[in-house]
């Protein structure tokens, strides 16, 4: 099988490019990434000599349509995989147009290649696209509202509008131009190779420098966590038997508020649980995010294999803790950025 798979040098799609060559030697990989500040090589240096990587943009139709007829010239079996966007909300409030270049106009050109080839497309993308839903205590409610795929698209920022603009995009050129498309929308992730802009990087990464976790308003608001193993496990169980035309929606049951999250990062690393700082809050900061996999699980048989949220968050303390060097050069600009927004 050969596999295009865009955005490989970043957090999820790095993941999947790991556990791809690791578990499926038979796959030939193709990486096609911009390196933004988000993308680094040096995350696929372990893996550098078993994969293609392909330096550009995935708004570029020319190159894309070259990679994907390259793909399509080896036979049935190949497909596009398509992680690449624009990620982070909190840079999509301060600078919008990096996102709808990408995440719109990027996805655009891969489905006018797909098209044009008859090449497999999955599209990777969030919950967030459904908007977000009232606070609600999954030990108290059991029956509280979760995301399905039937749930109204409702985006909040621009990172989620463009991200529900792209899927609607894929959605129309499925029903359309009767393109083999599938997606899926995933809740947040954690694990190791996360940019330190992302919540639970930036609180380690804070953490092992000594420097006080900064949540937002009053770290009520719930994310639903899962590990970026189980998020690239249901990817390829999509890729594999997912249903052209539908939608999975992707979640490990992994509720959390961020105080819940910033408590137990602190208290693996053996400090005071009260030691952070409540700082200003994200416009528009979306209340709680909470997927129901029940179709994913049943008709895909797939299941978590991370469903412990702290064992989760001290495997990946200990990563950051251990790999500073990879994450070390990205801090101080990161925080710099923070710094301007008073958070
Ligand atoms: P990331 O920001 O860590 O990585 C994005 C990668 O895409 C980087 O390597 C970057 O260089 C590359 N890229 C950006 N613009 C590009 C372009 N125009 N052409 C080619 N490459 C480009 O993002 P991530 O967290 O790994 O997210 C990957 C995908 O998963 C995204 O589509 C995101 O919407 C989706 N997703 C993320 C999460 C999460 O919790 N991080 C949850 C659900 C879904
Ligand atoms: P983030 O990792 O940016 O993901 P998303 O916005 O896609 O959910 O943020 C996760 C949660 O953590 C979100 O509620 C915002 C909050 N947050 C903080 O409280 N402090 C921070 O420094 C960051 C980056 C996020």
């Amino acid at each position: 099988m050969k596999l295009l798979v865009t955005g490989g040098a970043g957090f999820i799609g790095a993941n999947f490019v790991h556990a791809t060559v690791r578990e499926r030697p038979d796959v030939d990989v193709v990486v096609l990434d911009k390196l933004t500040y988000a993308g680094d090589r040096a995350t696929l240096e372990a893996v550098a000599d078993r994969i293609t990587f392909v330096e550009g943009d995935c708004a570029d139709t020319a190159l894309v349509s070259q990679l994907v007829g390259d793909l399509a010239a080896g036979g049935e079996d190949a497909a596009v995989v398509h992680f690449a966007a624009e990620s982070h909300n909190d840079n999509s409030l301060s600078d919008p147009w990096p996102f709808v270049q990408t995440n719109l106009l990027g996805t655009y050109a891969l489905l006018e290649a797909v098209r044009a080839h008859g090449v497999r497309y999955h599209h990777v993308s969030t919950d967030e696209v459904y908007g977000d839903l009232p606070l609600a205590d999954p030990a108290d409610d059991p029956a509280r509202e979760r995301f399905t795929a039937d749930t109204p698209y409702n985006p909040s920022s621009p990172y989620s509008a463009t991200k529900a603009g792209s899927d609607l995009l894929v959605r129309a050129w499925a029903r359309s131009f009767g393109i083999r498309a599938t997606i899926s929308n995933c809740s947040n992730n954690y694990g190791p190779w996360q940019h330190v802009e992302k919540f639970i990087p930036r609180q380690i990464t804070n953490i092992l420098d000594g420097v006080r976790p900064k949540v937002y308003g009053a770290g009520t608001n719930v994310r639903d966590w899962i590990h970026v193993d189980d998020h690239n496990r249901a990817v390829w169980a999509v890729l594999g038997r997912g249903r052209v035309g539908q939608t999975y929606l992707i979640g490990a049951d992994g509720e959390a508020n961020n105080l819940r999250v910033v408590r137990a990062l602190l208290e693996i690393a053996g400090q005071d649980a009260d030691a952070y700082d409540l700082v200003s809050d994200r416009p528009g900061h979306d209340l709680r995010y909470a997927i129901d996999a029940s179709l994913l699980r049943e008709e895909l048989g797939w299941r978590p294999l991370h469903s412990d949220l702290e064992s989760g968050l001290k495997a990946t303390f200990d990563w950051y803790r251990d790999n500073e060097a990879w994450w070390r050069p990205r801090k101080a600009a990161t925080e710099a950025k923070y710094a301007q927004l008073g958070r």
